[in-house]
Protein backbone atom coordinates (compact mmCIF):
# COMPACT_ATOMS: atom_id res chain seq x y z
CA UNK A 1 0.00 0.00 0.00
CA UNK A 2 1.47 3.43 -0.60
CA UNK A 3 1.68 6.51 1.25
CA UNK A 4 -1.06 8.38 -0.34
CA UNK A 5 -3.61 5.24 0.51
CA UNK A 6 -3.20 5.54 3.70
CA UNK A 7 -4.12 9.24 4.23
CA UNK A 8 -7.23 9.82 5.37
CA UNK A 9 -7.31 13.40 5.80
CA UNK A 10 -5.20 16.53 6.95
CA UNK A 11 -6.02 17.06 10.86
CA UNK A 12 -5.97 21.00 10.14
CA UNK A 13 -9.20 20.45 7.95
CA UNK A 14 -10.95 18.64 10.91
CA UNK A 15 -12.11 21.17 13.57
CA UNK A 16 -11.49 19.89 17.16
CA UNK A 17 -14.56 17.89 18.53
CA UNK A 18 -16.08 17.42 15.47
CA UNK A 19 -16.32 14.33 12.81
CA UNK A 20 -16.37 13.42 9.07
CA UNK A 21 -16.37 10.40 6.87
CA UNK A 22 -13.89 9.48 4.60
CA UNK A 23 -14.33 6.41 2.15
CA UNK A 24 -11.08 4.09 2.86
CA UNK A 25 -9.05 1.10 1.44
CA UNK A 26 -9.00 -1.06 4.42
CA UNK A 27 -8.39 -5.47 3.93
CA UNK A 28 -11.96 -6.07 3.45
CA UNK A 29 -12.22 -3.70 0.60
CA UNK A 30 -13.06 0.20 0.71
CA UNK A 31 -14.99 1.32 3.52
CA UNK A 32 -16.69 4.83 4.71
CA UNK A 33 -14.79 5.74 8.11
CA UNK A 34 -15.75 8.06 10.73
CA UNK A 35 -12.17 10.05 12.05
CA UNK A 36 -13.53 12.04 14.79
CA UNK A 37 -10.55 14.82 16.16
CA UNK A 38 -10.56 15.50 19.81
CA UNK A 39 -7.90 18.07 20.73
CA UNK A 40 -4.28 16.33 18.60
CA UNK A 41 -5.89 12.95 19.14
CA UNK A 42 -7.74 11.51 16.44
CA UNK A 43 -10.24 8.42 16.60
CA UNK A 44 -11.63 6.10 13.76
CA UNK A 45 -14.69 3.77 13.31
CA UNK A 46 -16.10 2.32 10.59
CA UNK A 47 -19.08 3.96 9.11
CA UNK A 48 -21.24 1.10 10.31
CA UNK A 49 -23.82 1.33 12.91
CA UNK A 50 -23.89 -2.22 15.07
CA UNK A 51 -27.60 -1.73 15.00
CA UNK A 52 -29.06 -2.07 11.49
CA UNK A 53 -25.91 -1.25 9.05
CA UNK A 54 -26.61 2.07 8.42
CA UNK A 55 -24.20 4.70 8.34
CA UNK A 56 -24.13 6.75 11.17
CA UNK A 57 -24.16 10.32 9.24
CA UNK A 58 -27.00 12.42 8.58
CA UNK A 59 -25.70 14.11 5.74
CA UNK A 60 -22.12 12.49 3.89
CA UNK A 61 -19.51 13.55 6.70
CA UNK A 62 -21.97 15.68 8.87
CA UNK A 63 -22.15 13.61 12.10
CA UNK A 64 -24.29 14.32 15.09
CA UNK A 65 -22.07 15.08 18.06
CA UNK A 66 -23.26 16.04 21.49
CA UNK A 67 -22.56 16.23 25.15
CA UNK A 68 -19.34 13.49 24.09
CA UNK A 69 -21.45 11.41 21.94
CA UNK A 70 -21.75 10.44 18.62
CA UNK A 71 -25.23 9.95 17.58
CA UNK A 72 -26.53 7.47 15.16
CA UNK A 73 -28.67 9.71 12.40
CA UNK A 74 -30.71 6.29 11.31
CA UNK A 75 -32.58 5.61 14.94
CA UNK A 76 -30.72 7.39 17.80
CA UNK A 77 -27.90 5.27 19.24
CA UNK A 78 -25.21 7.52 20.91
CA UNK A 79 -21.84 6.33 21.19
CA UNK A 80 -19.30 7.45 23.46
CA UNK A 81 -16.67 9.34 21.15
CA UNK A 82 -13.89 8.20 23.79
CA UNK A 83 -13.85 4.11 23.02
CA UNK A 84 -17.01 4.14 20.47
CA UNK A 85 -19.38 2.23 23.08
CA UNK A 86 -23.09 2.36 22.44
CA UNK A 87 -24.41 3.53 25.56
CA UNK A 88 -27.99 4.21 24.48
CA UNK A 89 -30.39 3.73 22.35
CA UNK A 90 -31.45 0.51 20.24
CA UNK A 91 -27.63 -1.03 20.66
CA UNK A 92 -26.82 -0.21 23.83
CA UNK A 93 -24.01 -2.02 25.02
CA UNK A 94 -22.79 -2.82 21.66
CA UNK A 95 -19.44 -1.41 19.77
CA UNK A 96 -18.38 0.49 16.43
CA UNK A 97 -15.47 -1.43 15.14
CA UNK A 98 -12.20 0.74 15.55
CA UNK A 99 -10.28 1.65 12.73
CA UNK A 100 -6.45 2.04 13.74
CA UNK A 101 -5.32 5.75 12.66
CA UNK A 102 -2.34 7.68 13.91
CA UNK A 103 -1.48 11.44 12.77
CA UNK A 104 1.71 12.21 10.69
CA UNK A 105 3.32 15.10 9.46
CA UNK A 106 -0.43 16.65 9.58
CA UNK A 107 -2.01 13.84 8.51
CA UNK A 108 -4.41 11.35 9.67
CA UNK A 109 -2.86 8.33 8.40
CA UNK A 110 -4.71 4.61 8.87
CA UNK A 111 -2.29 2.03 10.44
CA UNK A 112 -1.56 -1.04 8.64
S1 LIG B 1 -28.83 1.97 12.43
FE1 LIG B 1 -27.94 3.25 13.94
S2 LIG B 1 -29.44 3.38 15.48
FE2 LIG B 1 -30.32 2.10 13.98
Amino acid sequence: MDMTATQLCRLEDLPDGEATAVDALLPDGEESVIVLRQGGAVRAWLNLCPHAGRRLDWAPGKFLISQGLLICAAHGASFRTDDGACVGGPCRGEHLRAVPVAVEDGWVRLLP
